[in-house]
């Protein structure tokens, strides 16, 4: 017995050594908050679930805040900074993109608070409240390291470093293998347009004749048909704009990706074979998704020398 608990601990330690060393993020963890603040997962967990029991669609919205955090800065929170009166923040920009669920953030960091004051950063809150969210919507559920601090940093000019939509493959490629990213693991991470929606100001210059050879004629009519209701209408991804699936990539193989950034995955050959693969076998999704996802969760990430818990996740302290 006391063996068996020996080589399980052992074995934790090392699979825990293993992930750190990996992504060479030293002082993050599993348990980081075990003893500092208990209850962060169910917390966090309740909150989202109640959110998102009231409105299904604010699971894309905590998954896409998660990546625009990540992508800019670092996994550090500054996506949630509101501007100030000398500052204009990253949230401002026209590629804020529609961004929703801030107000999830803010309850769940109000009872962290209460609990366990300046304990747990936003930048954590937010990557586990996407994990929870992929996980609401029937999605894969996997665990994060925790122990990322919150940035000073928001600014408007760093949202130029997000995708376009109208980017091809070979620029998706080389923009997220600048994170590290292979090829393989953009258009995993892509699968999370399985949840929610485009407005027509992201594809409607595919619909101008001639501008995108691969948008087919009968799907040109389904956009357009989005678009004549105004700009700010919205196109979902997939046939279940709120199930966390493979569907996404089966509409890329019938030719129906809403982006150019989606269609190009399919129509490029260097990664046509993964979005086949996806769209074959969804548990291939689920687990290169979730890799890819923790591997996200990991970019950039501050410690105590150059980071903060923020008291409150839209102003630095
Ligand atoms: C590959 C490069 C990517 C590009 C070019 C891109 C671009 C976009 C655009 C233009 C929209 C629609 C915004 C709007 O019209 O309001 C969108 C929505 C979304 N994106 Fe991405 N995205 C990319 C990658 C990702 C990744 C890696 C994730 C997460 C893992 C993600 C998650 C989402 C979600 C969930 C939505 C729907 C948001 C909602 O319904 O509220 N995207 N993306
Ligand atoms: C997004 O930016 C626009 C300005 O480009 C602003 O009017 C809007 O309030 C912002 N949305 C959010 C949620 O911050
Ligand atoms: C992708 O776009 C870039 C920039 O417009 C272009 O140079 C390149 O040829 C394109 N690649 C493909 C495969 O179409």
């Amino acid at each position: 017995m006391a063996n068996t608990a020996r080589v399980v601990l052992v074995m934790m330690v090392v699979i825990e050594a293993t992930i750190m060393r990996i992504n060479g993020v030293y002082g993050l963890s599993m348990g980081y908050y075990l003893a500092s603040c208990p209850f962060v997962e169910p917390i966090v967990k309740d909150t989202v679930n109640s959110a998102l029991d009231k409105d299904p669609t604010l699971a894309a919205a905590l998954l896409r805040m998660h990546f625009h955090d990540c992508f800019i800065q670092g996994c550090d929170g500054s996506v949630l900074i509101d501007s100030t009166n000398g500052n204009t923040a990253e949230k401002d920009s026209p590629a804020n993109l529609s961004l929703r669920g801030y107000e999830i953030i803010d309850d769940i960091k109000e009872q962290l608070e209460q609990q366990c004051p300046g304990v747990v950063s936003c930048a954590d809150i937010l990557a586990m409240a996407a994990r929870d969210a992929v996980f609401f919507a029937g999605g894969p559920v996997y665990d994060i390291p925790k122990g990322r601090k919150d940035g000073r940093r928001s600014k408007i000019e760093d949202t130029i470093n997000l995708p376009a939509p109208s980017l091809n493959a070979s620029q998706l490629i080389k923009m997220f293998s600048q994170h590290g990213f292979t090829a393989q693991e953009m258009v995993a991470l892509s699968g999370g347009h399985t949840l929610g929606v485009a407005r027509c100001s992201s594809f409607k210059n595919r619909l101008n004749k001639g501008a995108d050879p691969m948008l087919g004629s009968e799907f040109a009519k389904t956009l357009s048909k989005t678009c004549s209701a105004g700009d700010n209408s919205e196109q979902p991804f997939d046939a279940t704009r709120n199930d966390f699936d493979n569907l996404y990539y089966n509409a890329l193989v019938r030719k129906n990706g809403v982006l150019t950034s989606d269609q190009t995955l399919y129509n490029s050959p260097s990664t046509r074979n993964f979005v086949n693969g996806y769209a074959l076998n969804q548990a291939m999704f689920f687990l290169d998704f979730q890799q890819a996802m923790v591997k996200m969760s990991l970019l950039d990430v501050k410690d105590e020398s150059n980071g903060e818990v923020r008291e409150n996740c839209r102003q630095i302290n």
